[in-house]
């Protein structure tokens, strides 16, 4: 089942994002989606909060994956809208990484579904009045355990 909530601020975002990264389980993956400005990278650098990266989580578009080592666990923060082809990944690397080890925040995921994990929590941004609306959905066991963690 979808789950959706109000984000009435940037604020309001971090603070989710803050709570998946304390919940969320090693070999996780968030697949982000929304328009332009709809609040993806806000909700990582919650993320990175949750799981205690030190260093600033900022926008990976033109450099494509930015490498957190600091945090709980290793967070792997891409960024598809530039993306060409998969094969870009693959010199990132990245397509061994998804999924297998660390988080992985992959936002613009649904521009390329066919190299995402089966098992992924959905994320989806979108503008609300002066807010945001967020719906999440769940592809598998392990995401449904974070879900289900956010849910309660
Ligand atoms: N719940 C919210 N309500 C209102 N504004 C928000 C909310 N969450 C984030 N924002 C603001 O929206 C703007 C864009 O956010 P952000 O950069 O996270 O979007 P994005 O989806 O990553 O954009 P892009 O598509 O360019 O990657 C920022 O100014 C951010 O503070
Ligand atoms: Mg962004």
């Amino acid at each position: 089942m979808d789950w959706t909530c109000t984000l009435r601020g940037p604020a309001e975002t971090r603070e989710l994002g803050r709570r998946i990264g304390e919940l969320v389980e090693d070999g996780a993956t968030l697949a982000l989606d929304g328009e332009l400005g709809a609040g993806k990278t806000s909700l990582a650098q919650g993320i990175g909060l949750g799981l205690g990266v030190g260093g600033p989580v900022t926008s990976p578009t033109f450099q494509l994956l930015f490498v957190h080592d600091d945090g709980r666990l290793p967070l792997y923060h891409a960024d598809l809208y530039r993306l060409g082809d998969e094969s870009e990944l693959t010199e990132l690397g990245f397509d061994e990484i998804l999924g297998q080890s660390g988080v992985s925040i992959v936002e613009w995921a649904s521009r390329f579904p066919q190299v995402l994990p089966a098992d992924r929590l959905q994320i989806q941004l979108a503008y609300e009045g002066e807010g945001r609306a967020l719906t999440a959905k769940a592809t598998g066991p392990r995401s449904q355990r974070l879900l289900d963690g956010l849910r309660a």
